[in-house]
């Protein structure tokens, strides 16, 4: 095959970039790597992990922007790109690396509104009968006051744009929502808060579901449960997440179909009614209350630290289900399965996260990943003098599989004895409503 020309079949998948720096993307590598066929996985820019794993690389490009990695996806004649995180989705890196004729698993800045926009999300779900929780939208400060003033209960405030996961605030009470609606409109979050979603608090178990898919037909993951909040007991302020399970059995087989019937699929409906050819992951963040399961928010890409919990069950197809998607074809995709085990991960984060983490501290790590145990590196570094150091708050994860869920936290909480760096810091209770222990 010549550079630059696409390729059409499966087992033409030879050279995968993933973009991004964390555990999801590192773990996305990792279980990519499990397809022999797969010459070479290239991690943009990657962290002090993507090496750890056979045929996996950093591509650090300089200057590393757009037209650079662009540029070096058709020197190393890359195959699939998959994009991670939310911001370059959002930014319509997806679109100009399309333009370019590269296969991409990764929606185009119109369908990454899904998360870019809560308010453009919120319509979606109203045009299509997609159960959410009520709102109301404004960029005034004063009609929101008056929203406030005439619902006269406590409202869930929301910046509309992307905020770095902080962009929320569940208020239970009044003053509370009127002092998170005088934030907003200060300008706590920037531009992101131009356009304000009050939202009707509901209530309920959250869980998050993935979908693949390539514009035209879905593919659902197991059911993941995600620990947003920072100590035991779900207390503290939230974070990116301090661990994650799957398959969350919250979640039976039943409740998944009706899930796909009543939410994803009228979700790539609406995109399809836009003319948006979506391709990569739909990512529902539900709410399971008692008249029934609700859309909390979107996302376009996995979930951090549930991917990191998810990888281990996919089966070797994973890697030709991402290309079929890319390609528009997921129809001619091998059946994807998923290994019959539970999965548990846990995150380990620095000194001061989620406010003020620390950096540059060494990591020592007695461990080496294999099949039932994996080390997913998320905010570490390598320095000059070779040493794994950390380099953000969500330093790694530990995820272990068993055939219940006491195993695979068995496993997974033992190997973090492991592992040690100065302030390092983890909850010792995620997982707590599938196993057996007093909290
Ligand atoms: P988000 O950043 O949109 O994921 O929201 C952060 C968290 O806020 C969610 O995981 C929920 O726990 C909570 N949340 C968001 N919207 C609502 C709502 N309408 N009612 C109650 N809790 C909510
Ligand atoms: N774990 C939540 C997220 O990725 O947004």
């Amino acid at each position: 095959m010549t550079k630059n020309q696409k390729p059409k079949l499966l087992n033409e998948l030879k050279r995968i970039l993933i973009i991004g720096n964390g555990g999801r993307e590192n773990s996305i590598a990792w279980a990519l790597s499990k397809n022999q066929s797969i010459e070479q996985i290239y991690v943009c820019p990657g962290n002090g992990g993507t090496k750890n794993f056979e045929r996996c690389f950093c591509l650090s490009p300089i200057p590393n922007n757009e037209e650079t990695i662009i540029s070096e996806c058709q020197r190393l004649e890359i195959n699939l790109i998959i994009i991670g995180p939310e911001v370059p989705l959002a930014k319509g890196l997806a679109n100009k690396m399309r333009e370019a004729g590269l296969t991409v698993f990764g929606p185009c800045k119109e369908g990454a509104q899904l998360e870019a926009s809560k308010d453009w999300a919120k319509t979606l779900m109203k045009e299509n009968n997609i159960p959410t929780a009520k709102y109301w939208t404004t960029n005034t400060q004063e009609e929101a006051l008056n929203i406030l003033k005439k619902y006269n209960q406590p409202l869930v405030i929301k910046a509309d744009g992307l905020a770095a996961g902080k962009g929320v605030s569940v208020c239970e009470t009044l003053e509370e929502s009127k002092n998170a609606i005088k934030d907003i409109f200060s300008g706590k979050f920037g531009s992101a808060g131009n356009k304000v979603i009050l939202e009707e608090l509901i209530e309920g178990p959250e869980v998050s579901i993935f979908a693949l898919t390539d514009g035209k037909k879905l593919i659902v993951l197991p059911p993941a449960q995600d620990h947003k909040r920072l100590l035991a007991g779900d207390k503290g302020p939230n974070t990116g997440g301090m661990g994650a399970y799957a398959p969350a059995p919250l979640i039976n087989e039943k409740d998944l179909q009706e899930i796909t019937d009543l939410i994803l699929i009228p979700t790539l409906e609406g995109l399809k009614k836009k003319q948006i050819k979506y391709i990569g992951v739909i990512y529902a963040g539900l709410m399971l209350t008692a008249s029934g399961p609700k859309v909390i928010e979107y996302n376009c890409r996995f979930g951090d630290p549930e991917c990191q919990a998810l990888m281990p069950l996919m089966g070797e197809e994973f890697a030709s289900v991402l290309f079929s998607c890319a390609l528009g074809e997921l129809e001619k995709a091998p059946k994807l399965t998923f290994t019959d085990l539970c999965s548990a991960c846990i995150v380990a984060a620095s000194k001061g996260y989620p406010e003020n983490p620390q950096k540059g501290d060494q990591i020592k790590i007695n461990l080496v990943s294999n099949s039932s145990l994996q080390v997913f590196h998320a905010g570490t570094a390598i320095d000059k003098f070779h040493n794994i150091i950390t380099s953000g708050g969500r330093v790694l994860s530990v995820v272990g599989q068993g055939e219940n869920f006491d195993k695979a936290f068995e496993i997974a909480y033992d190997s973090l004895k492991q592992i040690n760096f100065d302030g390092m810091h983890f909850r010792k209770d995620i997982g707590y409503q599938v196993r057996n222990i007093s909290t």
